[in-house]
């Protein structure tokens, strides 16, 4: 999958949970569509991801797929889904039955991937910050030997197969070490623009959250502002009578 796109064409993949949405990305263009864990914080108002269960990303990626159908989307594993390698291709098995073309995983969990990858299920890796397991979301690989383990974690789950790895909340120049010693296409956020491509979850690119402000996410829209004004004008107007008007109404 992707083959031909490193170093030649810069990899765009965004998030997306519901059908309006990943039919709009797919209208975009975008080359993938993550459904995420991050469902459990945007869309479901979990505290982590910690929370996110199969179930839910099951619901969720049969609702992407029915909006996207002819770009790859990646459903991403949650976490105790692929606490053993048995149980981790039962439940990618369940993914690709709801529309995904492959799965992400968190971490360097080799025999997991070796599973998967053995049994033709298409692996995207995901290193950096965790956010499965991470206590704080923070930067991580600013230490030396922080950096090397990311760094040897990336060439390990490269030599497995992964076909792409998303690289989180790293300094851009150990992404770059990364991207530049892998096969596969490394996909950051938060990672410099040295990747070769970029993600970012889609409620964050459209200024969902006004409170949610990460160095990282750049906001292409202020869907917050737009949303509650638009809501506020519905308020206005049904309260003075002023909606449905005769355009708005059978007669
Ligand atoms: O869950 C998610 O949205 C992700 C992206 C941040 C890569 O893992």
């Amino acid at each position: 999958m992707l083959e031909g796109l490193k170093g030649n064409k810069k990899v765009v993949m965004l998030t997306a949970y519901d059908y309006q949405v990943a039919r709009l990305l797919e209208q975009a263009g975008v080359d993938l569509i993550l459904v995420g864990d991050s469902l459990g914080m945007v869309v479901l108002g979990y505290e982590s991801t910690k929370q996110v269960t199969m179930q839910e990303m099951l619901h969720h990626t049969r609702a992407v797929s029915r909006g996207a159908r002819n770009t790859p989307i990646i459903g991403d594993m949650p976490i105790g889904s692929y606490a053993t390698p048995e149980l981790a291709l039962e439940n990618a098995r369940k993914f690709i039955e709801a529309g995904a073309i492959g799965v992400k995983v968190e971490g360097c969990v080799k025999e997991v991937i070796h599973e998967l990858i053995s049994n033709k299920i298409p692996v995207m890796g995901h290193l950096g910050l965790l956010p499965q397991t991470a206590e704080k979301y923070k930067l991580v690989g600013k230490l030396d030997n922080e950096a090397e383990k990311i760094f040897e974690d990336a060439q390990a789950i490269d030599k497995l197969g992964v076909f792409s790895m998303v690289l989180e909340c790293m300094p851009e120049q150990l992404a770059k070490k990364i991207t530049e010693n892998v096969k596969s296409i490394t996909i950051g956020i938060g990672a410099g623009k040295y990747c070769d491509g970029q993600v970012l979850v889609i409620n964050d690119l459209l200024g969902m959250d006004e409170r949610f402000k990460p160095k990282y996410v750049k906001k292409y829209a202020d869907m917050s502002e737009i949303i509650k004004k638009a809501a506020m004008e519905f308020k206005k107007e049904v309260e003075s009578g002023e909606f449905p008007d005769d355009a708005h109404s059978f007669h």
